[in-house]
């Protein structure tokens, strides 16, 4: 996945630079912070302040213990300690709020201005946030070989796939359920309305830190993708906490707790189609798949997956000496779908390896299809401990429909989408949680307006995170509006870096 690697690289290079400069009483991590109750900020990756927050992992019985949140700040050079901060919520589950922010600097204080402070945070489970949860308890070897057996490529590829994947997905709850009850006690403590409650817990520590009563505390939010759960979730919860809440390139709430990812399909073809549109627009210069007419460059693309899906493509490595492998339809399969999560600037990417495919080149395929799969839990940790309860993805029955859905709405990325997100890996996970740490009911604004209207932005076409799930949850918070943007992709521009994991 060339995308992964540029950012693996992007990463190097900021962390060198970061050395050189590195100066006594600066940290570089979260390791030397000591956790404390009471908001205490550390200077930290030079332009920055880190702190990790003390808070119970359970806040209807705080006998149970504490965990520890990691916050990381950027001050606005024109703010002041009464200056709001916006929080920044970032996509998931699993991805980490540090990580967002450190990459984002520029772009975020570009959005924000400088009269406000940045913070961004690590949810439970994630990074440098307890707790952590490692399914596999440093079993690599099992890891692997349960990805060889579960993670096969399209779900519906051969007679036997769809049910190989659905039998197999067990075992990863077999692995974590086990990993909780032998050493990590409370590693499923981790779900979504707990980390609304950290966010509340975070804006009375500052506001008590700013000699600001902190009942009187709201919460500031820019939330994006996942993130705009864990804002509705927060809203839903404390209505009368939000201060200023954008959620941008929405998710329905309630499919995510439900573990039934079914609106984000709605969109995926649409946006295809824009390829072929745009690509014909561009013109021969421009688009290295360029065609006469849209319907050509789509003909041409139904070709080449047609072919791909009959006939895999060898590639021995007999020269080089290299590991021979094959490239297949889901390799072609997770091409469009990485494509599709910044759609505007891989387009001319996708443009070129079609081209070469259209040649019987298939070399920028190798691999593309990520077999080797999870390699970090707290993701799916999060989401089917949060889901558990309202599963709607755990019969062999359930999951066919489901596939059928994803098929029937979109030709392009239906058959690849169900193993790309997994969510079939939550039917055997067994937490044994409070109910103070689930999303009982509809996640809505309970019938009246949030302390201040929530703003709801989306894309006109977003394949990722769509426009219809906006609609759905803008009409479940009264007084929120919804903003529109003419343009195809998701509508946030600080990126959410791509792992082997699927996030939203
Ligand atoms: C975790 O956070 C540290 C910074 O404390 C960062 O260097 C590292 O890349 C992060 N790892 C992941 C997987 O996000
Ligand atoms: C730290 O927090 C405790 C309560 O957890 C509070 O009593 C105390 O005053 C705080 N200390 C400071 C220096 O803010
Ligand atoms: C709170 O947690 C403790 C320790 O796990 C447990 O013994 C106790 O029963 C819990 N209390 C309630 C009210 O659930
Ligand atoms: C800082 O605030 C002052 C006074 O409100 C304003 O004139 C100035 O433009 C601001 N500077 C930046 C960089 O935002
Ligand atoms: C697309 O257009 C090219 C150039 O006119 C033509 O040779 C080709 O047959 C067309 N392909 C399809 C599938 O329509
Ligand atoms: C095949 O595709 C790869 C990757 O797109 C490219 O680097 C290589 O030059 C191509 N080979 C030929 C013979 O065109
Ligand atoms: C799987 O593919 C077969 C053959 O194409 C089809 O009959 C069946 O309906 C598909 N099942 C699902 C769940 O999509």
């Amino acid at each position: 996945m060339k995308r992964f690697v540029n950012a693996l690289v992007l990463f190097a290079a900021w962390g060198c630079n970061a050395d050189s400069r590195r100066d006594p009483g600066m940290v570089y991590g979260f390791d030397t912070i000591k956790p404390s109750a009471n908001l205490t900020w550390t200077p930290c990756f030079d332009d920055f302040t880190c702190a990790r927050l003390e808070l119970p992992l359970d806040y209807s019985n705080k006998s149970i213990g504490t965990t520890s949140i990691a916050f990381i700040k950027l001050a606005g050079k024109n703010a002041s300690v009464e200056s709001p901060s916006i929080i920044i919520n970032p996509g998931g589950p699993g991805g980490s709020g540090v990580d967002l922010l450190l990459s984002n600097q520029a772009i975020a204080t570009q959005m924000f201005g400088e009269q406000y402070n940045l913070v961004s945070f690590d949810p439970r489970g994630v990074n440098n946030s307890g707790p952590s949860l490692d399914c596999f308890s440093g079993n690599p070897e099992a890891r692997m070989a349960f990805n060889r057996l579960h993670r096969t490529g399209v779900t519906n590829i051969s007679s036997t796939s769809l049910e190989e994947q659905y039998y197999s997905s067990s075992i990863y709850g077999d692995w974590c359920n086990d990993a909780v009850e032998n050493g990590s006690p409370h590693g499923y403590y981790v779900t979504t309305p707990a980390v609304a409650h950290d966010l509340l817990t975070f804006i009375e520590a500052e506001a008590e830190l700013a000699g600001q009563p902190p009942s009187d505390a709201k919460l500031w939010l820019y939330g994006i993708s996942y993130g705009t759960v864990i804002g509705s979730t927060f809203a839903s919860m404390f209505p009368d906490r939000v201060g200023r809440m954008i959620l941008d390139g929405v998710m329905n709430a309630d499919q995510y707790y439900d573990n039934d990812w079914r609106d984000n399909v709605d969109q995926m073809d649409e946006a295809m189609e824009k390829f072929s549109s745009f690509c014909h627009s561009a013109g021969p210069e421009s688009c290295s798949f360029w065609g006469p007419t849209p319907a050509n460059i789509t003909a041409r693309m139904d070709g080449i997956i047609q072919k791909l899906q009959n006939h895999p493509v060898p590639v021995s490595e007999v020269q080089s000496r290299g590991l021979p492998t094959l490239v297949t339809y889901s390799d072609l399969k997770a091409l469009f779908v990485n494509t599709l999560y910044v759609p505007i600037a891989s387009f001319p990417v996708m443009a070129d390896i079609l081209h070469q495919l259209e040649q019987g080149n298939v070399t920028a395929l190798v691999g593309m299809f990520d077999g080797s799969g999870i390699a970090s839990d707290a993701g799916f940790v999060i989401q089917c401990a949060d889901s558990y309860r309202r599963n709607r993805l755990t019969t062999i029955e359930e999951f066919k429909s489901y596939v059928e859905y994803t098929v029937s709405k979109s030709k392009y990325i239906g058959d690849i989408y169900p193993i790309f997100v997994d969510r079939i890996l939550c039917r055997s996970f067994r937490p044994q949680l409070p109910d103070s740490m689930l999303a009982q009911g509809p996640i809505n604004g309970l019938g009246r307006p949030t302390s201040f209207p929530i703003l709801f932005a989306s894309n006109t076409i977003d394949p990722i995170t769509p426009l219809k799930s906006a609609r759905k949850m803008s009409s479940q918070f009264p007084g929120s509006v919804l903003l529109l943007q003419e343009a195809v992709g998701v509508s946030y521009r600080i990126s959410i870096t791509q792992s082997s994991q699927a996030r939203v």
